[in-house]
């Protein structure tokens, strides 16, 4: 298959870290000397007292040990914040866009400082040190930059949860952790509404269902008032009242963990995903840095959410350590209308733009305004992440915001990554749409078959990445076991991703998509059996299955196989209290498209349902369902197909 070729644009190539040669003995370097490679790498953080190892990890069965830097003590902070003062004091650190256009504000490196030392103070008197778990629950505004920061400060570890997740969602998390701490805000903002946050909180917390939460920090960030629990809740604002500038930074191994992000994975309990402070540190400066080509004065903007990776790795930690400004935004692309993103733009001077497919799609489905009111003329690079981005959505981001003189960086890597693994290198590599092209230094990417069998040359596989980098997830929390079986245990010796990929006769890498039961639904990444789970909660529901299918504008599409409980009516209306029941139960972005009435699930004899014929029905494409001899009842199927609802 050929695809079309974008050459690497003039404006980028003209000065570029990189060029296809630079690149490639780079990278020939990363790998035959990786030791070496990483000390030097290392060096771009500061460190309180230097590292003499560099590499020792282990991917060998029953011993799964991921070490970096090991015996170098640091602090993230103070890479990000403190070690800036010197030269950056005034610098915009960080812009602040609100939902409404026109409140926004800039906080230079100074005043980052200091509100992040005061918010450090605050959390010590409630009783925060290092080791300590921190709950995060908080919108797009600078104070959830602060209060990662603060932890990272003292060295609790904190946990951000997505503002979007349920109070239910919420208890899991912060009981799998144990939080002592809660940081929220009274209300979020988000296009034009109100997002409640403080009662999702209680609720999460009411009849002492997270024991191990003994405060709750609540920023005033709208007018909205909410009851206040005494000795438990205590506003932002008071707590830091009195607080000093001054606190110093714990000095921390570089394998201390510096965060817990959950994630979806293939069975129903989320997984806590932890990162450590030396390698992650690192990792996250280098990629920021090389794939996006960063330079002092650029404005960069990552419209993620804190509450995801990219969130942790391009809004806070990876821009901040390399000093760059960086963009935050509270609202959505489409609000007020879909001409905000290129008037955010113009107005902040952007020239990095790092957004995800499903925007695009959302932009590019209302034709050219998006690009009306704005002139986009500072952007000089583009990035993609989160999901495959279709050739279409990928030519008119080209085009129509990047005026056709920006590269697009199509990024794939993921929560237990770290950072970017396989991407378009400005200018090591001329682009095709809708291919991640190249790895990242001291990444080794094999595609394998089902059997572990490595393929060689142009195929499509199972991807794996063969050694460890520096950004890599270190266990999960509390379940170094589960961490193995996760990612260990498919194929020996080597981290399996979960995403299947495509390598074309040049080598370069297409993802295209998730081998397991995870969904990627408008970028978010949900499990199928958390979405079963929450739906067999309900009393109605005797069994239920979640597929995906291909939808245009989210990409994957939430269908939904329900089978009720002997003597319940199925009709239209349980399917909309179904549909709100698992809005609650888990959260709005796991909202079912389709829900069908299913008398039966196609399951094998031994009772595994196949979920292989359950997605091709979702598709509507279901003429070659392959061999259902398998089957206990086979004639479920025909029933299934007869009803389906995506047509
Ligand atoms: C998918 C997000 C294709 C992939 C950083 C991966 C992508 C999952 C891309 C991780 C891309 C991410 N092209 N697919 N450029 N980027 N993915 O943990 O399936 O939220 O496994 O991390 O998103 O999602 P996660």
């Amino acid at each position: 298959m050929s695809a079309h070729v974008y050459p690497m644009p003039d404006a980028v190539k003209t000065d570029a870290r990189l060029n296809p040669e630079t690149y490639a003995s780079k990278y020939q370097d990363s790998v035959s000397n990786p030791e070496a490679f990483w000390a030097k790498e290392g060096e771009r953080l500061t460190w309180f007292s230097p590292y003499s190892k560099v590499k020792q990890t282990s991917f060998a069965p029953g011993n799964i040990d991921i070490q970096w830097y090991a015996d170098g003590t640091l602090n993230a902070c103070y890479n990000c914040v403190d070690r800036h003062l010197a030269e950056r004091a005034d610098k915009t650190a960080i812009i602040w866009e609100g939902d409404e256009v026109d409140v926004q504000k800039s906080i230079s490196f100074r005043e980052l400082h200091e509100q992040v030392a005061k918010f450090a103070n605050g959390l010590k008197k409630l009783g925060v040190k290092k080791g300590d778990r921190v709950a995060i629950y908080m919108p797009m505004v600078p104070e959830a930059a602060y209060a990662m920061l603060a932890c990272a400060r003292l060295g609790a570890v904190h946990s951000v949860i997505f503002a979007g997740f349920s109070p239910n969602a919420i208890a899991d998390r912060v009981n799998d952790c144990g939080a002592k701490v809660v940081i929220t805000s009274n209300e979020g903002r988000r296009g034009g509404k109100g997002v409640p946050l403080k009662p999702n909180v209680d609720e999460a917390l009411s009849d002492d269902a997270c024991p191990t939460v003994e405060h709750v920090v609540i920023l005033k960030h709208t007018d909205v008032a909410y009851d206040m629990q005494d000795g438990r809740d205590v506003w932002w604002h008071e707590l830091i009242g009195d607080c000093d500038t001054d606190c110093p930074a714990e000095v921390m191994n570089a394998e201390d963990p510096l965060f817990i992000l959950y994630t979806s994975g293939s069975t129903g309990q989320p997984k806590g995903v932890v990162h450590t402070t030396g390698g992650y540190m690192v990792y996250a400066s280098m990629t920021h840095e090389y794939t996006f080509d960063i330079r002092e004065d650029d404005v960069y903007w990552c419209a993620a959410d804190v509450g995801w990776v990219t969130g942790h790795s391009y809004i806070v930690y990876g821009p901040l350590a390399n000093g760059t400004t960086t963009l935050m935004f509270e609202g959505v692309p489409t609000y007020p209308d879909v001409s905000r993103i290129g008037k955010v733009v113009d107005k902040h001077k952007v020239n990095i733009l790092y957004t995800a497919p499903t925007a695009i799609r959302a932009l590019m489905a209302k034709g050219d305004s998006a690009a009306k009111g704005s002139k986009r003329d500072t952007l000089r690079i583009l990035g993609s992440v989160g999901e495959p981005i279709n050739p279409e959505a990928w030519e008119w981001y080209y085009k129509t915001i990047g005026n056709s003189r920006c590269p697009i960086v199509d990024t794939w890597w993921q929560t237990e990554t770290g950072g970017i693994l396989i991407a378009p290198f400005p200018a090591a590599t001329d682009m095709k749409p809708g291919s991640a092209m190249l790895p990242f230094f001291g990444v080794k990417p094999k595609l394998v078959d089902n059997e572990g069998q490595e393929l060689q040359g142009a195929t499509e596989g199972n991807l794996i990445i063969e050694d460890s980098w520096p950004g890599q997830a270190r266990t999960l929390w509390g379940d170094h076991e589960r961490f193995e079986q996760t990612y260990f245990s498919t194929y020996k010796n080597v981290y399996f991703t979960g995403d299947g990929a495509r390598r074309d006769e040049d080598g370069d890498f297409w993802i295209t998509g998730r081998v397991d039961d995870v969904l990627n639904v408008s970028g978010h990444r949900l499990g199928t059996a958390e979405i079963e789970s929450a739906l067999v909660a309900h009393e109605c529901v005797a069994e239920a299955a979640v597929v995906g299918y291909p939808h245009d504008l989210k990409g994957q599409g939430i269908y939904v196989y329900v089978t009720v409980v002997d003597g319940v009516e199925a009709n239209d209306e349980l399917k909309k209290t179904l549909v709100q029941w698992v809005r609650k139960e888990l959260s709005p972005i796991a909202t079912p498209d389709y829900i069908q009435w299913s008398p039966g699930l196609p399951k094998t004899r031994s009772g595994k349902i196949m979920r292989r014929i359950l997605r091709k029905i979702a598709g509507n494409d279901y003429s070659n369902l392959g061999d259902t001899s398998t089957l206990a009842d086979p004639s479920v199927v025909d029933s299934l197909i007869e009803n389906r609802l995506n047509r």
